[in-house]
């Protein structure tokens, strides 16, 4: 079927890569993008869907009606049914804990904004994209299902909580047909490198130290970008309205392993490692139980952690030019900021 999907945040890390999987496997659909430009958008990421009539870009802010009327009335513009993929978001939690607010006005204010907007256009399905991060902290077992208790710790998780809430009220009250997913930690092409994966290749290919938080016995469940916007064309395909889906795909590992495997990959030194003051409430350990998404609509990840992790050290490798410019002034001031006192 023809669709036309309002994608939010497609100009970001795991946005980009959905909306250059949807204009690949799915030709026949349009895409409107609604994109703030924020400090990890970036236009570059889309370049190869330059000039094609079904991918329109709308700058603009989650947290501005008008804009998101503006994003409204170019999908209308497409005729048929509108559906939302929700991905806009602050996203870093070192960043939601040097200041929260912006973290509220997007992740809260701008998804009821969304919903709001949506409902009077009376979109067809709204998937809204969170995290794992809602659930808190596990202890050495055991898995996150999609009955745990919400719990998140940091204001980002927190943020995006708020925002589960919400569209759980849209859902409850208005019936609006919406699906909330949860997944584990992404890695892949386009990440910015403020996250655990991109700024150790980064950093490791210019020889430089490796920021290593705490005892670096952190637990995180990696999955690939690729595997995780497969799952959420899932939910947007067949997924049952109203209901949550974790997506994770069983690959937990402690961030000392992870930042190690970087070095041997990349054929540098563990001595470039470097202990350095704990982030303040870190979460121990994320794992997901993905069974709900693989036994209802038969998802499942198809790239290994072997597989999928020297793909992504490639790709930073043969898109240094991508690398030095996402990794500009703005860049480096906040680098500075969460990395000299350490
Ligand atoms: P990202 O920070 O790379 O991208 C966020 C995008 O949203 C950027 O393009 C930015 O410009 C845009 N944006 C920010 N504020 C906006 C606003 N007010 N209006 C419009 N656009 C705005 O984030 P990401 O890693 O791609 O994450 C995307 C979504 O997936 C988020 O909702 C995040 O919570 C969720 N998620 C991420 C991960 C992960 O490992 N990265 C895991 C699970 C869930
Ligand atoms: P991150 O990529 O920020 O994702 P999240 O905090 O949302 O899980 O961090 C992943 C893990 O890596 C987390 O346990 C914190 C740790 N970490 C470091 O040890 N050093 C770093 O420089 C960064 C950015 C993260």
């Amino acid at each position: 079927m023809k669709r036309t999907v309002l994608v939010t945040g497609g100009a970001g890390f795991i946005g980009s890569n959905f909306v250059l999987m949807l204009a690949a496997q799915r030709p026949d659909w349009n895409i409107v993008n609604l994109d703030a430009l924020t400090y990890a958008g970036n236009l570059e990421n889309l370049k190869s869907l330059e000039g094609r009539p079904s991918h329109v870009f709308v700058h603009g802010d989650i947290t501005r009606p008008e804009d998101v009327n503006r994003a409204f009335d170019a999908a209308k513009r497409f005729g048929g049914p509108v559906s939302v993929v929700h991905f806009a978001a602050e996203s870093h939690v070192d960043r939601s804990i040097l200041s929260g607010l912006p973290f509220v006005q997007t992740n809260v204010v701008g998804t009821q904004i969304l919903l709001d907007a949506s409902r009077a256009v009376g979109v067809e399905r709204f998937v809204h994209v969170s995290t794992d991060e809602v659930y808190g902290s596990l202890g050495a077992t055991g898995f996150f299902t999609e009955d745990t208790p919400i719990q998140s710790n940091s204001p980002y998780s927190s943020s995006k909580a708020a925002s589960d809430l919400l569209v759980r009220a849209a859902i409850h009250t208005h019936h609006f047909p919406a699906c909330i997913t949860r997944c584990s930690n992404n890695y892949g092409p386009y990440q910015f490198p403020e996250k655990l994966i991109p700024l150790m290749i980064a950093n490791a290919s210019e020889d430089k130290s490796l920021p290593v938080y705490g005892d670096g016995m952190n637990v995180r469940d990696w999955l690939y970008v690729v595997d995780h916007c497969e799952a959420i064309l899932a939910v947007l395909e067949k997924g049952r309205l109203g209901e949550v889906y974790n997506i994770g795909g069983h690959n937990e590992h402690p961030n000392i392993f992870i930042v190690k495997r970087i070095l041997a990959g990349l054929g540098k030194p563990e001595s470039l490692i470097h202990y350095v003051k704990d982030r303040p409430g870190h979460d121990r350990r994320y794992a997901i139980d993905a069974g709900k998404i693989e036994r209802e609509l038969g998802w499942r990840p198809r790239y290994s952690f072997e597989q999928a992790l020297p793909l992504t050290i490639r790709w930073y490798q043969e898109n240094s030019d991508w690398l030095a410019r996402v990794r500009n002034g703005a860049y480096r001031a906040y680098y500075a900021s969460q990395y000299a006192a350490r």
